[in-house]
């Protein structure tokens, strides 16, 4: 038995598990754990019944399609569930800064629906993922859980916001509330918008790869299912109305990125592109995962190198995945936002 109450017997919600990180998490989780799993997913442009295709067959997991700002949806998901843990969001940044109001429904209305059912639903623990983003930009040093928050884009607004409601309910309610706040996430099933799938992808198609700015950001890069493994350690015992960062192992500029892929793939530096920055782009992540490994017994397993290697490697044969994806309704969008970022001037401001 962990902290909180939890059971090998307990149904867990898993919000966004048609997601990138989601997914991964049911995949791991549902490989570890004997818990009945229920995903719930409303199923946006970035949710993917294929992502979830490893568990679908198993009677121990349920899909439920649903909002999760539809409280009679979340309550019908939440049936029977002993824990919540919760993905479900709006999470790209250069999406926020088109288009905030999505960002704002579905993070934190959203979040509050889930909170408020699971009060009345009496969970034992409610797992939310957060992100390091909230931190703002840390230009020196590393970002420890009792740091100021300081988002800088729609997004990681949006995400501070559902982070201090969600733990408001464990010091208003007593609901056994615990964020997690991660890293730069990286791995298979990643939505080709994002960095790394998106330059992996667009090297594969001989497509140029759009560097926002000088290209020196950097961020903290953490493969996908050190990630889920860490969200399972803080279900089970992490401290109610407590934050746990979980980093990565490796800060690097997005340009050491850029030339990683196409060293691998065998492409000329002549694809990178630097184009528009983007707006209030935060020049630098880095997160303290002390709390969560000395408390936790967590750390970042994968070697980041190896598993850059691989994930490349899964995308080149996995391409059926990412060109359904590219070749969608998502190619007009895509192409319209390009377009504006090659056209634009070097506007756009550093944090
Ligand atoms: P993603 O965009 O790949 O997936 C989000 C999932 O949520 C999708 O399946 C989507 O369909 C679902 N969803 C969106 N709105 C919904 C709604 N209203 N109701 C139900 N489902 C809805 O995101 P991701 O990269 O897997 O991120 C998952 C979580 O982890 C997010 O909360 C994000 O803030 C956090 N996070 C992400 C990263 C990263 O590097 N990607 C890092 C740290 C934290
Ligand atoms: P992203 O994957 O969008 O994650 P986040 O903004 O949440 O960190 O971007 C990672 C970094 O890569 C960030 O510094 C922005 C930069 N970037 C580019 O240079 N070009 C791109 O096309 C994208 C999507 C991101």
């Amino acid at each position: 038995m962990g902290r909180g109450y939890l059971t090998k017997e307990m149904k867990i919600l898993v919000t966004g598990g048609a997601g990138f990180i989601g997914s991964s998490f049911v995949r791991c989780f549902m490989e570890k754990r004997q818990n009945p799993v229920v995903t719930l997913d409303s199923l946006t442009y970035a949710g993917n019944m294929a992502n979830l295709e490893a568990v679908l067959g198993l009677p121990r997991h349920t899909f439920v399609k649903g909002d999760i700002c539809d409280p009679s949806a979340v309550d019908f998901a939440m049936k029977g569930v002993g824990a919540v843990v919760h993905f479900a969001a709006e999470t790209h940044v250069d999406r926020s800064i088109d288009d905030s109001g999505i960002f704002l429904r579905t993070n934190v209305v959203g979040t509050g629906v889930l909170l408020d059912a699971a009060r009345r639903h009496n969970v034992k623990k409610f797992v939310h993922v957060s992100t390091d983003e909230v931190y703002g930009a840390v230009l020196e040093g590393y970002s420890t859980e009792g740091g100021h928050l300081h988002p800088n884009s729609p997004y990681s607004a949006s995400k501070a916001a559902s982070d201090l409601l969600a733990l408001s309910y464990h010091a208003t309610y007593g609901l056994p509330v615990v964020v997690t706040r991660c890293s730069n996430n990286f791995g298979p099933y990643q939505f080709p918008e994002k960095l790394i799938p998106l330059f992996i992808s667009n090297a594969l198609e001989d497509k140029p790869l759009p560097v926002y700015g000088d290209g020196l950001y950097v961020r903290d890069w953490i493969y996908v299912d050190d990630h889920s493994r860490a969200v399972d350690r803080v279900l089970w015992d992490g401290r109610a109305g407590e934050v746990y960062n979980i980093g990565g192992t490796k800060d690097k500029a997005n340009l050491e990125i850029t030339d990683f892929i196409l060293n691998k793939l065998g492409k000329p530096a002549s694809l990178k592109k630097h184009v528009q920055d983007r707006p209030g782009h935060d020049r630098r992540y880095a997160m303290d995962s002390s709390k969560i490994e000395k408390e936790l017994g967590w750390r970042a397993e994968c070697n980041f190198e190896e598993a850059l290697a691989q994930t490349i490697e899964w995308y080149r044969s996995n391409q059926g995945w990412w060109r359904t994806i590219k070749s969608g309704e998502y190619r007009n969008y895509y192409e319209k936002f390009f377009a504006g970022r090659l056209a634009g001037s070097s506007a756009g401001s550093v944090n």
